[in-house]
């Protein structure tokens, strides 16, 4: 499946998809930023009908995002309209368009428990959604947070494929305060991913909202690749470049990885299950780790050819 984003599927699914290390909203009201996201170097653009668009807006908004998937020159960027919530007078007309549009992924917002991704499901089926189309909720909620493992269960009966964590809503609802270490969020950001990653899903990282701010997106970004996020939600072409270099393997990540990869290959360690590569204790689990992080930087190196 296009975009499924279980970790597996991660390297199974189109050979020609990068990894979501930066996922550009782009306000689907707005051409200029349509037009310029075909050439920007995001890895999946998220054309949104939600909060970037004004009210009156909307219906305009859903014809555009239709008719410019349908015009294509994304190239191998993802596609992913984020539709209004359901019960809002537009999600049903947005989520009936986003199914025939040919968009990789449907992104939903303010779910709060699995009976939300179980009538999202079936209305995506319902509505004739391709069965390779895939749904990425947002975990923006109090209500999602509490719920996060039911959320998650149900992953494997559905088209349930990745989380895209929302900090702006979650401080607007808690009455948290935005951070610069985001520690009023640690809790929620990691009970995230670790339901993402017990189901499979890929787990994108929320936006860092002041755009002239690089050294504060940088560190950022590297908080949310230590938590284990795959990538991060961005909404200004300054901010991808800085998301790609964070979120892909390092260079020295990849020697250490291929260095493993060539320790358990070579016939001299037959059937060992665990190894010293450059002075540290290496076992098989490790090996596994490799061959992921050897996948993701050819997928890139690929992307650049
Ligand atoms: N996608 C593609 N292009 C974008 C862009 C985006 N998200 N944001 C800005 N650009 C383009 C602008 O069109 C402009 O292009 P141009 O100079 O060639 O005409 C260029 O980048 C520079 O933009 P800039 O002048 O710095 O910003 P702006 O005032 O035009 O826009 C925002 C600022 C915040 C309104 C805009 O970045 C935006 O709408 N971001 C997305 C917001 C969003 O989707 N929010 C919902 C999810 S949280
Ligand atoms: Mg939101």
């Amino acid at each position: 499946m296009p975009m499924t984003g279980s970790r597996d599927s991660d390297d199974k699914g189109r050979s020609d998809a990068p990894p979501p290390r930066s996922c550009l909203y782009v306000p689907a009201s707005n051409p200029r930023a349509i037009e310029k996201a075909r050439d920007l170097p995001a890895d999946v653009v998220i054309l949104d009908l939600e909060d970037a668009v004004a009210p009156d807006a909307k219906t305009d908004a859903r014809i555009a995002a239709c008719w410019e998937i349908a015009r294509g020159g994304f190239g191998t960027r993802a596609l992913v309209i984020r539709i209004n919530p359901l019960p809002s007078i537009w999600g049903m007309d947005d989520l009936h368009a986003a199914v025939q549009s040919g968009a990789h992924a449907l992104l939903v917002p303010k779910v709060t428990c699995a009976a939300d991704i179980r009538a999202i499901d079936a209305a995506m089926t319902a509505a004739g959604a391709p069965g390779e189309m895939a749904l990425w909720a947002m975990i923006e909620m109090p209500l999602a947070i509490l719920n996060i493992a039911e959320i998650t269960a149900g992953a494997g009966q559905s088209r349930l494929s990745a989380f895209v964590i929302g900090i702006n809503d979650l401080a607007k609802e808690t009455g948290a305060m935005m951070t610069a270490d985001r520690a009023a969020f640690q809790s929620a950001l990691q009970m995230t991913i670790t339901a993402a990653r017990a189901y499979g899903l890929t787990a994108i990282d929320g936006v860092f909202n002041d755009i002239s701010d690089r050294a504060g997106l940088e560190s950022e970004c590297q908080q949310g690749r230590m938590l284990g996020y795959d990538g991060k939600s961005v909404i200004h072409p300054d901010q991808i470049e800085i998301c790609n270099r964070i979120f892909s393997p390092s260079p020295g990540e990849v020697e250490q990885a291929r260095m493993i990869i060539a320790a358990f290959a070579d016939p001299h360690n037959d059937g060992q299950a665990v190894l010293k590569v450059g002075g540290i204790m290496t076992e098989r689990l490790h090996w596994e780790q490799a061959k992921r992080i050897v996948a993701i930087a050819e997928r890139i190196k690929r992307l650049t050819e």
